[in-house]
């Protein structure tokens, strides 16, 4: 230890004093192991004290720092050694920390942000809009932080400021700007490229690095595959009050009803398939409703979601019979325009399955009077997180290609009727299901079964 602690007084004080110690290390052993020695007692220095200190003068302030960066998780989820130790995080040139904040009081980061410029820090804070959340209150927070980027000695702290949203999920910002102080973009775990972000809540652990007690999520590898897709759009709030203010909102309790109905649900749906790890998204017109005036459409008469076949599971049904839902009817098969529908408390979901060839995806509709195939095409898209009355739910992350595809360009009038195998522009033909094998590939279970 007394010797680890000459070596970082040397290497930190002065350079005369390295040379002359480099210079002596000569007659006792060679010279590139005593430069490695030298840097890595520097490296300790710089972890072990700036660490220390960092954790310190935010957790002084009532801000709890929890270690979110993805390189320091996956050692820790690893275990085999090294594993994360300190010299792991002195040796990355950006560490990622987060604290979790509300935002009705953002946190006062003024007494932190003089704290590490007096032990040597730069500091930059930026800082931004919230997520707006309401389109009939629809105040951002206009300007809160977002990010704490730090830099000494060639090493970067990166706080992101992990905002909880009705208690049910995390939001953070972009970190535009960030690179004001020369902080390395493509070294940003999160907020690059402008974008915002969100994950579940998450629950923390108590991790030892070194001597150092730091927390981490306590499931290091689920909070690490939430991250590589956690990718937010926000509804467009602005849009939403266009067309309330063209076309007036039903407020009657009819459509209350039919909406609390809806939400009820996407939300029970979210806990079915989230338990079998089957990702979906909003589709069709549940999709335009939260695209349009991010809400449910209130004379929609369904709540219709979209699975990636790949995603396909077979415990699907039994799970959403378990959950209180009617089967009301499979049509085709797993390998082509499988669609299933439940009934629950008068409302149909339709599950729609996609699929993806070199035109794109598509997803299959069956008229089951005469066995009729549809086909619908959407340009190849990915997934995104947003926020519908406060359920976090994943929609097309281009959405605006999906409801063109579906609804054509003029989405943003309200159409009564719709047909669902002939109004779509994306709707064709597809063919017949054989006679033989409608047993099979149209199944009909509910006794009030309508059309499709
Ligand atoms: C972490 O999460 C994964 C995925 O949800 C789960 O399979 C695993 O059992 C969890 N590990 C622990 C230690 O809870
Ligand atoms: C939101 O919608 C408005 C009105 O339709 C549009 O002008 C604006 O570009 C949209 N904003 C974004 C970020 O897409
Ligand atoms: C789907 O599987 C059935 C047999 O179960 C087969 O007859 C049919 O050709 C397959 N369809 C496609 C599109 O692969
Ligand atoms: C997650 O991201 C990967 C890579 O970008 C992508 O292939 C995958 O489809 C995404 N998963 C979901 C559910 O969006």
């Amino acid at each position: 230890m007394q010797v680890l602690h000459a070596f970082v007084i040397v290497c930190t004080s002065s350079i005369a004093f390295i040379l002359v110690q480099m210079y002596l290390a000569r007659f006792i052993t060679s010279e590139s192991e005593n430069y490695d020695a030298c840097a890595i007692a520097e490296k300790d220095e710089v972890s072990q004290i700036v660490l220390r200190d960092i954790l310190a003068i935010f957790s002084q302030q009532g801000i709890r720092l929890v270690l979110v960066d993805k390189l320091a998780l996956e050692a820790i989820s690893r275990k085999n050694p090294p594993g994360l130790n300190l010299h792991f995080l002195s040796s990355q040139v950006v560490t990622t920390f987060a604290t979790i904040a509300n935002l009705k009081s953002p946190p006062d980061l003024e007494n932190s942000l003089s704290d590490l410029q007096e032990v040597g820090f730069r500091v930059d804070i930026l800082t931004g809009p919230g997520i707006i959340l309401d389109v009939r209150h629809a105040h951002a927070n206009a300007n809160i932080p977002l990010h704490i980027v730090a830099e000494r000695t060639g090493w970067w702290l990166h706080v992101v400021i992990l905002y909880d949203i009705h208690g049910s999920f995390l939001w953070h910002g972009p970190a535009t700007g960030v690179t004001t102080l020369g902080f390395p973009e493509d070294m940003l775990q999160y907020g690059s490229g402008g974008r915002e972000g969100v994950l579940d809540w998450f629950d923390v652990r108590s991790s030892k690095l070194d001597d150092l007690e730091i927390e981490v999520p306590a499931n290091t590898s689920e909070f690490l595959a939430e991250t590589a897709n956690s990718t937010f759009i926000s509804c467009n709030y602005t849009r939403a009050k266009e067309f309330f203010d063209t076309y007036n909102d039903d407020t009657s309790g009819e459509a209350l009803y039919f909406k609390a109905k809806v939400l009820q649900i996407i939300r029970l749906s979210k806990l079915v398939l989230e338990s079998l790890e089957v990702p979906f998204w909003l589709s069709s017109g549940t999709c335009l409703g939260w695209f349009r005036q991010c809400d449910v459409i209130p004379y929609s008469k369904d709540v219709d979601i979209g699975v990636w076949i790949k995603h396909y599971h077979p415990g699907i049904i039994d799970a959403f019979v378990a959950k209180g839902f009617w089967l009301h009817s499979i049509f085709g098969r797993v390998n082509d325009s499988y669609e299933l529908s439940f009934g629950y408390s008068g409302v149909k979901l339709d599950i729609f399955f996609f699929y993806e060839d070199s035109r794109g995806m598509w997803n299959g509709g069956t008229e089951f009077t005469s066995g009729q195939k549809y086909r619908y095409d959407f340009p190849k898209f990915q997934l995104c997180w947003t926020e519908l009355m406060g359920i976090k739910v994943r929609v097309p992350c281009d959405t605006l290609s999906y409801i063109e595809a579906n609804y054509g360009d003029q989405w943003f009038e309200p159409i009564k009727e719709w047909d669902w195998n002939k109004s779509p522009p994306n709707a064709r033909t597809n063919g017949y299901w054989p006679e033989l094998e409608w047993r099979e590939v149209i199944q009909i279970f509910y006794p009030e079964a309508e059309d499709s």
